[in-house]
């Protein structure tokens, strides 16, 4: 791994749970790089890109103290996790209690106070982290619900930062917010930050809702002015507050996107579009393939998927002889029970509709319990017909957006769930309720009919989108939001 020496501080930092690299152990007992995975780090490499930045965070193993280092020009700063801080604050409270609960609750969360204690203590020290490695003045970029005090922690240390805070994930309705025993805690934290963005109006407007609810500052959306002193009241409807001395906060949509330019490149290249036809003529040349790209998460409808597809084979509307299912489920918090219950499940599904409705050369599904490479996957993008994203509730989902950019061919039909937030942008998709099984059969029905003419003007419209909006335009306006340009001027 090339490295060089760290600077000690940087104006540039980001700040999140997971550093884009998790280490391995490898054989000669060193570490062993690999691009971790999810939405984020495909978000934020490319805005590193080029750009002298410090990025802090936990990299993926337990109990190992590593130093500092640094790959081109992105300066990585290790956080340090126990097993128990592990188990407590990213099992745990991240992923038993924040994320079922900003996840509309599709399985229960869990509240724990001892959780919440290590949720704290871990925030901590990724603030304490991100305050030494800051440069004076410099704009700090906190990712995500897992460091939700973070902004807060930061600004009291240090003050002269510019801090902006992206929630990737849903933020809940008011009703579901309020049954977290901290509520008031975490929205303190948020406001710590100078612009707390979010994917979609609608989280953005929960979480000024809820501050509202809590904390009765005034507003005049999308800013929210908080009191200079302001400290966590407990969770009781607050009197409104009248502090003349306040600062603004903005709490607005950011929607996130990826780098459309390089993944259109990557999947129009002679190896993956070789590779597309290998995999089609290695499935049997099916008339259909459907395509599942997600993490292994309860979050993302796999199962109501397969249903629909189980379903329509059982009813005749498809036939095995002409359709496979490519589902790749990438592992994800293994730690936690109900990932694990969820892998047994979708297992369990899968062989039973392979077993009714398979072949001896070709399974009705093609699941892959695995990840694979990024080429690997466009390759996928461009062999399928049809790409189903059919999550529950999700804050944005790249793989719809990820789609779109590899059909320069124009071709293939998207079903998306209006749950995720990529569903605002990308109407010309077969919106879907993942929760109508009916309503999903006919949708995938549809898309496996369409005509290549229908194909192309949907994904003329939504590949403009995408062009459009692409990860430069969303940093620069999440940046510009923290720093207007006047004010980087002034500097
Ligand atoms: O989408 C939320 C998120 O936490 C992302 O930040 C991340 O890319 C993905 O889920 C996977 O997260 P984890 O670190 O739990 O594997």
């Amino acid at each position: 791994m090339a490295s060089s020496k760290t600077p000690e501080t940087l104006d540039f930092v980001v700040v999140s749970n997971r550093l884009p690299i998790d280490a391995k152990p490898a054989k000669n007992g060193a570490e062993k790089w690999v691009t971790s995975p999810g939405g984020l780090v495909a978000a934020l490499q490319p805005v590193m890109k080029g750009r002298t930045a410090a990025w802090v965070g936990w990299p993926g193993r337990v109990d190992i103290d590593l130093e500092p280092f640094s790959l081109a020009s992105t300066h990585y700063f290790p956080v340090a996790l126990s097993a128990v801080e592990l188990e407590e604050h990213y099992e745990g409270f991240s992923n038993s209690t924040l994320w079922p609960l900003y996840h509309d609750v599709i399985v229960q969360p869990e509240f724990h106070r001892t959780w919440w204690e290590t949720y704290k203590k871990v925030n901590q020290r990724f603030a304490d982290r991100a305050a030494e490695v800051a440069a004076e003045g410099a704009f700090v970029w906190v990712q995500d619900y897992q460091l939700q005090l973070v902004p807060q922690m930061l600004r009291k240390k240090r003050p002269d930062l510019q801090i902006g805070y992206f929630h990737h994930i849903p933020f809940p309705a008011y009703e579901l917010f309020a049954q977290l025993p901290w509520r008031a805690d975490i929205l303190h934290g948020l406001l710590g930050a100078d612009v707390v963005g979010f994917q979609r109006k609608t989280d953005a407007s929960n979480m000024r809702e809820a501050v509202r609810r809590n904390f009765g500052y005034s507003m005049q959306k999308p800013m929210v002015r908080v009191p200079l002193r302001a400290t966590p009241p407990r969770n009781r409807k607050a009197p409104p507050v009248t502090a003349s001395k306040t600062r603004e906060v903005m709490v607005e949509a950011f929607p996130i996107s990826l780098d459309v330019q390089s993944s259109a490149k990557l999947a129009s290249s002679d190896a993956v579009v070789k590779r597309a036809k290998e995999i089609r003529k290695e499935l049997g040349s099916p008339k259909t393939m459907f395509l599942g790209v997600d993490r292994l998460d309860y979050t993302k409808g796999i199962r109501h998927r397969l249903k629909a597809f189980g379903e329509m084979l059982q009813e005749g509307t498809l036939k095995a002889e002409d359709a496979v299912f490519v589902q790749l489920a990438s592992p994800s918090r293994e730690g936690v029970e109900q990932y694990r219950e969820l892998r047994d499940d979708i297992e369990q599904l899968v062989g039973r509709i392979n077993g009714d409705f398979g072949h001896l050369n070709r399974p009705a599904i093609v699941y892959l319990h695995q990840n694979i490479s990024r080429e690997e996957m466009m390759a996928m993008y461009v062999a399928c017909d049809v790409m189903v994203v059919t999550p529950l509730r999700d804050g944005m989902n790249l793989v719809a957006k990820e789609f779109v950019s590899a059909r320069t061919d124009h071709r293939g039909a998207l079903v998306l769930s209006e749950f995720a937030g990529a569903a605002d942008e990308l109407d010309e998709a077969l919106i879907v309720n993942p929760h109508d099984i009916d309503g999903l059969k006919e949708a995938l029905a549809d898309a496996a009919a369409m005509s290549a003419a229908e194909q192309k003007s949907r994904m003329e419209h939504m590949r403009k989108v995408v062009v459009e909006n692409d990860i430069k335009r969303w940093a620069t306006s999440f940046i510009d939001a923290v720093k207007p340009p006047e004010r980087k001027r002034r500097r």
